[in-house]
């Protein structure tokens, strides 16, 4: 693909630049001199250590009068058991001696601003205190994550610390997997769950407290939230509480959003951390970071993992790969490094390892997304490499494009990247930028997603909610007149609402699946033609979130006929089909996606996603019947995703039908090598890299 060439291309000249592993060995010495002369552009921050003064406490589930020194003494340590270390090490936690302050200005407050470092304990610790306290006899206490990746791994803490098993007292639920059940006291859910759950349960009853956690993300959901929570705070009874909780200082705004909510602060134990900057813009900044990992690997020798901040999963999984090869040739001349990716859709036992113990002698280097910047916290960071880019949404709602797209970070999200490093012990960042863009170049605060994102899916939300005036509709800052327009305008064209933007039966029966409208559009229409079967398993395959085909360097050949072969002159959508109709065929067979260069692992979420969409057609009396017609299946489609029309041109490249804006077929599509070029196309997103790309791509015909 477009993507993987140009990764190929970096990791080509990331080697060249170093002919053999014991030459990179060399330049790593010699770069570090005049990296460690760098200039230390930024002075330190420090801030006390939380007070000792305040009440202490014991957790109710600790024996009483248990020595906080005791892991101080190894024989005594070596005495406790594994989960009793859990409890020692959570009262050790910023957030504790404040527990009781804490329960006490809940029961005071009905609604209460948190803010506290990363790292403090507010996700973990705060949900148990108020299970502690006796808020979970009243109600379930719920608590929003932005990111899935955080809901799932802070549950599994939670449960561990709980001594429960996942999905008992202590559950999760995200999009097409809900971890929970009737014993659930404490539920880690994504912001985008809890905005469903809205749906079934407007006033929230089943919970005595929700925790809107990472609020400083200001995610569209958790945006959403916001008015939708404070509403609620007005009705509910004194069995309701709302804690909203942030990493950053700007709680005013959050308190004055919410009638002026009192404001608890959890005093951080930050240690200071030195900033360097590169004295030059860097050409490639993949090969930095692999110089910077290995120069810290084998000069620092203060022992401390590195964290590093890369844009997304292809570009970490390259960065990795790259560290194998090197630190491979550098054999036993260098210390153990253990390297950990982390990205959204990592599969969880592997997110699990970048939380284990660093091994004695050796350094964890944690590469991920910025997923780490306040999400999760990882003990033991002392260096972070932080690129100063991250992959962002951006809209525009003058033509209804929305493409992810790599944009420098702000200045904020800069500073939260470096403080993971002086959670532990003082430590360095590493920015492979100069001062001189971090002054100049990068914006004060990131813009809130609400602001540049498509909102169709949420407009459709609300109005299923019964919010009919959205422009009047509580938001903390408001998404542009222009957005809500526009996802208006869609969903009317989709049918899904009427000529006085009222909710239809379709936008209803819509709303009740978790994908974007123009998919469930899909899925509905799927009833006129008779092919449900085949557009459920579509849309479950492009549902995963990860890529389905896989394609190693070496087979690439190979790799390709295979996926050529699913698709047999048709698109995307019907070589998606294929496939998981074909693994089907084989009882869901591992070795047939071996063979067949297909993620096992992609198939059985697929496989599971579909379950759940079938149960959902149930719901809203949608008969699954199968129809196999590629003509029929791409006419549902098109009933779909009209506004993602493109026609070819006379100089062969797509113009967009709606409005005439050049794109092309991404590289990894089916549709590429066509000796003949389809003449009209819908695609299903669009890609910008080194140019605007459509990517999943189906032939249709023009009457259509
Ligand atoms: O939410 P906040 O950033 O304030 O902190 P937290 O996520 O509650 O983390 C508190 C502690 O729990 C940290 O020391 C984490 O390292 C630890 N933790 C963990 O060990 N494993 C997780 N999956 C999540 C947190
Ligand atoms: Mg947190």
């Amino acid at each position: 693909t477009e993507q993987e060439e140009w990764e190929e291309h970096q990791f080509n000249s990331a080697l060249s630049t170093n002919q053999s592993p014991s030459d990179s060995y060399d330049l790593v010495m010699e770069d570090q001199i005049e990296f460690i002369s760098q200039q230390i552009l930024q002075g330190t921050r420090k801030r006390s250590a939380a007070g000792n003064n305040a009440n202490k406490n014991t957790l109710e589930d600790v024996d009483a009068e248990e020595n906080e020194n005791d892991d101080a003494d190894p024989a005594a340590a070596a005495a406790l058991t594994a989960h009793e270390k859990i409890l020692v090490t959570r009262k050790k936690l910023p957030v504790y001696p404040y527990r009781d302050e804490f329960l006490a200005a809940v029961k005071e407050n009905k609604v209460l601003i948190v803010v506290g470092e990363t790292g403090s304990g507010k996700t973990t610790q705060i949900p148990q205190y108020l299970h502690e306290a006796g808020w979970s006899k009243i109600g379930k206490i719920g608590c929003t994550q932005p990111r899935r990746v955080a809901a799932m791994s802070v549950a599994a803490r939670v449960s561990q610390e709980m001594d429960c098993k996942l999905g008992q007292e202590v559950g999760y639920s995200i999009r097409f997997e809900d971890c929970t059940s009737e014993s659930t006291v404490i539920k880690y859910m994504t912001d985008g769950m809890l905005l469903r759950e809205f749906l079934n349960e407007p006033d929230l009853g089943s919970y005595s407290v929700m925790m809107i956690d990472e609020a400083h993300e200001r995610t569209l959901h958790t945006d959403v939230l916001f008015g939708l929570v404070k509403d609620i705070t007005r009705f509910r009874e004194d069995d309701f509480r709302l804690v909203i909780s942030s990493a950053t200082l700007d709680a005013e705004k959050f308190s004055a959003f919410f009638d002026n909510a009192s404001i608890f602060m959890i005093p951080g134990r930050m240690f200071p951390v030195d900033i360097l900057y590169t004295k030059a813009p860097e050409a490639d900044y993949l090969d930095a970071v692999i110089v910077t990992i290995l120069q810290i690997h084998v000069t620092q020798s203060v022992p401390g993992d590195i964290l590093v901040f890369l844009t997304g999963q292809e570009e970490i999984e390259t960065c990795v790969e790259i560290l194998n090869h090197r630190t491979k040739g550098l054999g036993s001349k260098i210390r153990e490094l253990t390297i950990c990716p982390i990205y959204s859709t990592l599969p969880s036992d592997m997110q699990a390892k970048i939380f284990e113990k660093t091994q004695e002698g050796a350094r964890k280097v944690v590469i991920g997304t910025n997923i780490a910047e306040t999400s999760l916290t990882i003990d033991g960071i002392c260096y972070v490499i932080d690129i100063g880019f991250c992959k962002q949404k951006s809209y525009n709602p003058k033509t209804g494009m929305e493409s992810l797209i790599v944009t420098p970070v702000s200045k904020a999200a800069a500073n939260q990247r470096a403080g993971r490093a002086g959670r532990t012990q003082p430590g360095k960042c590493f920015r492979l930028y100069t001062a001189w863009s971090y002054e100049h170049e990068l914006e004060d605060n990131t813009v809130p997603e609400i602001q540049r994102t498509n909102m169709g899916n949420v407009v459709l939300m609300l109005k299923s909610l019964g919010i009919n005036d959205l422009l009047h509709f509580d938001f903390m800052d408001k998404p542009p007149a222009e957005t809500l327009m526009r996802a208006l305008e869609q969903l009317y064209a989709l049918g899904a609402l009427n000529d006085r933007g009222e909710l239809t039966k379709l936008g209803r029966r819509m709303a009740e699946f978790p994908v974007d409208p123009m998919m469930s559009k899909c899925i509905l229409e799927s009833e006129k033609y008779s092919c449900t079967a085949e557009i459920l398993t579509i849309v479950s395959m492009l549902s995963i979130g990860s890529s389905v085909f896989y394609r190693p360097k070496d087979k690439a050949v190979h790799a390709d006929n295979a996926k050529m072969n699913f698709a047999r002159g048709a698109g995307d959508h019907i070589a998606l089909l294929r496939c998981y109709n074909d693994w089907v065929e084989t009882s869901y067979s591992t070795q047939w996606c071996y063979e067949n260069y297909v993620q096992v692992r992609s198939m059985n979420k697929a496989r599971d996603i579909r379950e759940q969409l079938e149960g959902l057609c149930e719901r809203v009396e949608l008969e699954v019947i199968s129809n196999n017609d590629v003509d029929i299946i791409s006419k549902t489609i098109t009933s779909g995703y009209f506004y993602n029309i493109a026609k070819l041109t006379k100089t062969g490249e797509y113009k967009t039908a709606k409005h005439q804006h050049t794109v092309y077929i991404h590289p990894s599509s089916v549709l590429i090598k066509e000796e003949e070029p389809a003449p009209w196309v819908v695609y299903h997103e669009l890609a910008f890299t080194t140019k605007e790309y459509m990517r999943m791509v189906l032939r249709i015909r023009k009457e259509w």
